[in-house]
């Protein structure tokens, strides 16, 4: 796969999933446009920073957004607040995830991009009553984040319905990874564990740790998103992207452990408002037969990558909020 300079822009392209696909695809050749208002984005993290032009900005400055994408054939829209953030404070995650999505496929629609892939997530599936979660189940929308989310899915397919514009959706589960960074406070529970766990501290669960996730390694999701870009066959299409293997928090807390050598007992704490969701995974078949994509990195070795990254990238330091 190439994209032979081809001008790509990608939304939220400094956080920790857009890092690693600016990356990627500047290696393989794509020239790259980021826009990130750095909320929570760290521009250190794009390793290739000085190929690539980097606009400081907001999705919801729509001018800005169509400037941006005029200038595209293909546009990754990860820009997002994140759940706690949402939670916390609606009206921004309207803005931004909603709003800011309104935005980008306007601008879509007017500059006549070639494919739109928008990140959407397995939030959207609240509290499945069937597992593993197949892309067309019923929708249980539990929190703020989750609307915004959904509310960007509707108007993806509105606009590829009404309009012809070139959309993909992926729904990401859990991604973890290098560069995700435990001094953003609101980092998944992956790199919290290691932060927790690298000062020599016990992890701390939320609720009985019997709860269950789909972790999937970074690098398989931007493989999968970048498919998701180039593949005629995934227009107009939406998929789940994750391993399709379900881990409790509490078997996640000790492969941390075992990781990283230490022996400790986790620490069982409250649950949090946001931990409404008991178990979750996945049905990957559709994107395995439509794509051809497959993950690769198993928990353990993903584990094993996201460690030697922290010790050599970021050494664990202050306290986080939970
Ligand atoms: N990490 C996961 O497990 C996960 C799961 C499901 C879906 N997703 C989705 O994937 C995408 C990327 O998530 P991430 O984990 O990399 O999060 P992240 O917070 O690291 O990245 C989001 C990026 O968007 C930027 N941003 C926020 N508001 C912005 C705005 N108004 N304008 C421009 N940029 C803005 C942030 O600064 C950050 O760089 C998001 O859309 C998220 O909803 C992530």
């Amino acid at each position: 796969m190439h994209f032979f300079g081809k001008r790509v822009l990608v939304t939220g392209g400094a956080g920790f999933i857009g890092s690693n696909l600016v990356d990627r695809l500047v290696e393989m050749k794509a020239s790259v446009t980021v826009l990130d208002d750095l909320f929570t984005g760290d521009l250190n993290h794009i390793q290739y920073r000085d190929q690539i032009q980097f606009v400081e900005g907001s999705v919801t400055d729509y001018k800005l957004v169509e400037e941006l994408v005029g200038d595209s054939e293909l546009v990754f829209h990860l820009a997002a607040r994140n759940m706690i953030v949402s939670t916390k404070t609606p009206y921004l995650d309207f803005e931004v995830n909603a709003r800011g999505t309104f935005n980008v496929l306007l601008a879509c629609r007017r500059r006549g991009v070639k494919r739109l892939v928008y990140a959407s997530s397995v939030s959207v599936y609240g509290n499945p009553r069937y597992l593993p979660i197949n892309e067309n189940d019923g929708y249980n929308i539990l929190n703020p984040y989750a609307a915004s989310k959904m509310t960007g899915e509707n108007y993806c397919q509105a606009f590829y319905e009404t309009y012809g514009v070139p959309v993909t959706i992926v729904r990401y589960s859990n991604v973890y990874g290098v560069k995700q960074s435990p001094a953003n406070p609101y980092c998944g529970v992956v790199a919290k564990f290691f932060h927790q766990v690298m000062r020599g501290e016990a992890p701390h669960i939320h609720g009985d740790g019997e709860q269950t996730r789909d972790f999937t390694y970074v690098d398989d999701v931007v493989e999968a998103t970048i498919l998701a870009a180039l593949s005629p066959r995934a227009e107009g299409e939406t998929f789940n992207v994750s391993t399709g293997i379900e881990i409790s928090v509490n078997e996640l807390a000790r492969e941390i452990l075992r990781v990283c050598g230490r022996d400790l007992e986790p620490v069982y704490v409250d649950r949090r408002d946001i931990d409404n969701i008991r178990r979750r995974v996945m049905n990957i078949e559709k994107i395995r037969k439509v794509l051809r994509w497959i993950p690769t990195v198993t928990l353990r070795e993903g584990l094993r990558r996201t460690y030697q990254w922290l010790q050599t990238a970021h050494q664990p330091s202050g306290q986080m909020e939970g």
